[in-house]
């Protein structure tokens, strides 16, 4: 690939984006005819939000190991890692070869399965929280069912949640999305104890739940205090309101996810992405006198459909990965891996002496155009903008892919190599584009 090396690489924000949307669009003919072709029968050419950017997204082509090609015969090392759901890689060979075994036992059974038990037994021994467990299909479904279930057991309405928080496409809470469900929604500012246990008070017997990510993950990767977190426990322990624990994202950092890490044991949780062993996934559990609503035998009982809640492609691909790949010891080992690489990252692009920030915990992290860490998610209207995406448009020059928002995950197969590579890669981008990083912060903030 060639990079974006002209003179006039730091006159202007608006320049260099124009070259490097150019170079961008000059290598990938391919993706763009796809591009075009996917706009007649999809709105913007697009099925899923957070995988369109601009000028238009390369078309994948294929996954391996811990790299992806695009249609046009790029590879890029993937620290997208699907948004965490590609903890594994994209071809894990113990999770290939179980998901092909159970391919040829046939697929849509129908019935109680001869794993998802054994699953659910993983997980439960797993996560702290986890008395009991259900499956679901997705994140944003395990999500919609625990807060439905807080409210049905404590008899209350309300919700609340962080500003800025993502817990799926209709529980989105930046800004005022009009496709949310229509809960009654309070929002409080993330790492802010005071705020948010004053809340929590004030609403009384009306809370329902409080639903929260113990690091938020799609705002940019920060963590939660222990002493936010353990706040939001004693105040809902004080009111009665269920505390749930998204932990989509965050059940990868440490054996037993963050749950485990800070000894924190909410009401409930929810799971999703990289349990499913690269397959569509969601789960809820918690408090066994709260999930035993949901016993089929009981009178009283709650229902809970879902037609492939335990379809046995995902069943397999998860209870594999767990207990086979993603065992606790290589869950901790990882977490430790992902601490030192963040560490490294930081210290070289801290040495650049640019607002520049990166944030995170084990193998999940952000970068941030801002002076200082943030504690909560930052308003990206806020943000300098143009420098998230001239950065990531020259990561892809030099074969480096990650979210354009700035979020970046590791997998399990990336070798020390991938990881030198990627740190080189974006502290020498960040150089290179140091004056129009720092004039471009300048302007927006002045
Ligand atoms: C914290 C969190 N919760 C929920 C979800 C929704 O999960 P899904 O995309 O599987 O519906 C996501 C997805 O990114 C997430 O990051």
């Amino acid at each position: 690939m060639t990079g974006t090396t002209t003179a006039n690489r730091n006159l202007d924000l608006e320049t260099a984006l124009c070259d490097a949307r150019s170079s961008y669009v000059a290598a990938r003919p391919k993706s763009q005819a796809c591009f075009e072709a996917a706009k007649a029968v999809m709105p913007g050419g697009n099925t899923r939000s957070v995988l369109h950017f601009g000028p238009y997204p390369f078309t994948v082509a294929k996954g391996a190991g811990a790299r992806i090609w695009d249609v046009d015969g790029h590879t890029y090392a993937d620290f997208l890692g699907e948004y965490t759901a590609g903890l594994y890689g994209h071809s894990n060979p113990i999770i290939e070869d179980a998901v092909t075994h159970a391919l040829q036992n046939g697929l849509t059974l129908g019935g109680p399965n001869a794993v998802d038990a054994k699953f659910a037994q993983l997980m439960c021994d797993r996560f702290l929280a986890i008395e009991r467990l259900r499956f679901c299909n997705s994140g944003t479904e395990a999500n919609i069912l625990s807060l439905s279930a807080a409210r049905a057991f404590t008899g209350r309405t309300d919700i609340l949640v962080m500003d800025r928080s993502y817990h799926g496409g209709v529980l989105t809470f930046s800004g005022d999305s009009p496709l949310n469900l229509p809960f009654p929604i309070h929002r409080a500012t993330y790492n802010n104890a005071t705020e948010v246990v004053e809340k929590i008070h004030e609403l009384g017997d009306t809370l329902a739940a409080v639903l929260v990510e113990p690091m938020v993950g799609a705002g940019g990767a920060i963590p939660g205090t222990h002493e936010f977190l353990q706040a939001l426990r004693d105040a809902t322990q004080a009111t009665g309101a269920m505390l749930i624990f998204d932990e989509v994202m965050t059940s990868r950092l440490t054996a037993g996810g963050l749950q485990g890490h800070h000894q924190i044991k909410p009401d409930l949780a929810t799971f999703g992405k990289y349990l499913g062993g690269g397959l569509t996934f969601g789960a809820f559990g918690g408090r066994a006198d709260i999930m035993d609503r949901f016993d089929p035998e009981r009178a009283d009982a709650w229902g809970h459909a879902g037609t492939f809640n335990n379809n046995i492609l995902t069943m397999t691909a998860g209870h594999t990965g767990l207990e086979q790949v993603f065992t606790p010891q290589v869950a901790d080992t990882f977490f430790n891996r992902g601490n030192a690489f963040r560490s490294t990252l930081k210290a070289e692009i801290d040495a650049l002496d640019l607002p520049v920030q990166i944030t995170g915990l084990g193998s999940m992290m952000a970068l941030h155009f801002a002076q200082d860490t943030p504690s909560a998610p930052p308003d990206s209207a806020r943000t300098p903008s143009g420098l998230h995406e001239l950065i990531h448009l020259d990561m892809m020059e030099r074969g480096q892919f990650y979210a354009r928002r700035g979020m970046m995950n590791m997998s399990l197969p990336m070798t020390n190599d991938d990881l030198d590579r990627f740190r080189m890669a974006l502290t020498d981008t960040l150089e290179a584009r140091a004056p129009l990083v720092r004039d471009t912060f300048d302007q927006s903030t002045a």
